[in-house]
């Protein structure tokens, strides 16, 4: 008798990733401190907070709630500002995982400035983040094709490190396509699907206001409730891009049934934010363990084995 040994590595561009699971760029990855807490638990990569060329404080609280099956947040990006990021992945290497850079620019000029450092740097890739919600004033670049050209045109050529584009959820497959073929024509390495579904209003009766402050409680949504739009934000992605361009599923995943889900969708890894924020680092193990048991259960050696092959009634 022999035991066959389940695999739950996967690689993205390259970068080879010892799980399946690791953070979403969000709650809990913007100090050094924190990211030492991601470097010491389950994750498989650490996954740094976007930054902004300049530090910020981000927006007003209350900024955050924790809803029935989610979470509601309209942060405003606070973050070190991305000079600080540069230096982290040094002090970060003890960890031996992937580090990824998240960057957010107000404009053209600051992606590629942020981009080309992050391309000298030590991360091992860069997500360039088109979908950030929250900031008054300022349209989701990733819902602008033109404008989401032009920041291609600007970053994609800057340095080796392989990037990607953190993505918003598209409802329509018209919008799919048209970022589908637009990410084509650029050196994208991956795609990450999706971002906070931005600018929903919870209302509390008792107060009757808002129960985020910011943006007159206009805020992101996240965790489990938008998890079949994440789903279906994937899958499409997978559909259009199989092959060329891999994919990182975030949206809801607190099991490890989500994640067999999302790797049923055509994922290659998965992020996770909201449960992260609620349950703490040790989530990432509980997630991969609860995953390695439906795999062995179904008598899945690799993630190869499954990824994409959702079947059909
Ligand atoms: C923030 C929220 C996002 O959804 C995002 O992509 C980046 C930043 C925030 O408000 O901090």
């Amino acid at each position: 008798m022999y035991f066959i040994i389940m695999e739950t590595k996967t690689k993205i561009a390259g970068v080879e990733f010892g799980s399946y699971v690791l953070n979403a760029s969000g709650p809990d990855c913007s100090t050094l401190e924190e990211l030492k807490v991601i470097g010491g638990s389950g994750s498989s990569a650490i996954m740094m907070k976007s930054s902004t060329i300049e530090p910020r404080q981000g927006n007003e609280e209350p900024r955050y709630a924790k809803l029935l099956s989610g979470s509601i947040q309209c942060m405003g990006l606070p973050n070190l500002g991305y000079q600080e990021y540069i230096k982290f992945p040094i002090q970060l290497q003890k960890y031996n995982k992937p580090i990824i850079a998240s960057v957010a620019g107000l404009c053209v000029e600051d992606y590629k400035k942020m981009v080309k450092a992050f391309q000298d740097s030590e991360v091992d890739l860069i997500e360039v983040n088109l979908s950030c919600p929250n900031l008054e004033g300022k349209p989701q670049a990733a819902y602008d094709f033109k404008q989401s050209e032009e920041i291609l045109k600007a970053i994609s050529d800057l340095g080796n490190k392989p990037i990607g584009l953190k993505l918003p959820p598209y409802y329509d497959f018209a919008h799919t396509k048209q970022m589908a073929e637009l990410i084509k024509k650029y050196n994208v390495s991956f795609v990450t699907c999706i971002n906070s579904v931005g600018n929903v209003l919870v209302i509390d009766p008792e107060t009757e206001t808002p129960i985020i402050k910011p943006k007159k409680g206009f805020a992101g949504l996240g965790g489990s409730c938008i998890k079949p739009i994440a789903l279906a934000n994937v899958r499409k992605f997978y559909e259009l891009l199989k092959g060329e361009v891999q994919i990182f599923g975030v949206g809801g995943i607190e099991s490890g049934a989500d994640v067999f889900e999302f790797l049923l969708a055509g994922a290659d890894a998965v992020q996770v934010a909201t449960t992260f924020k609620e349950e703490g680092a040790t989530c990432f193990e509980r997630i991969n363990k609860e995953f390695e048991e439906i795999m062995k259960r179904k008598n899945y050696n690799s993630i190869d084995e499954v990824k994409g092959n959702l079947k059909f009634l």
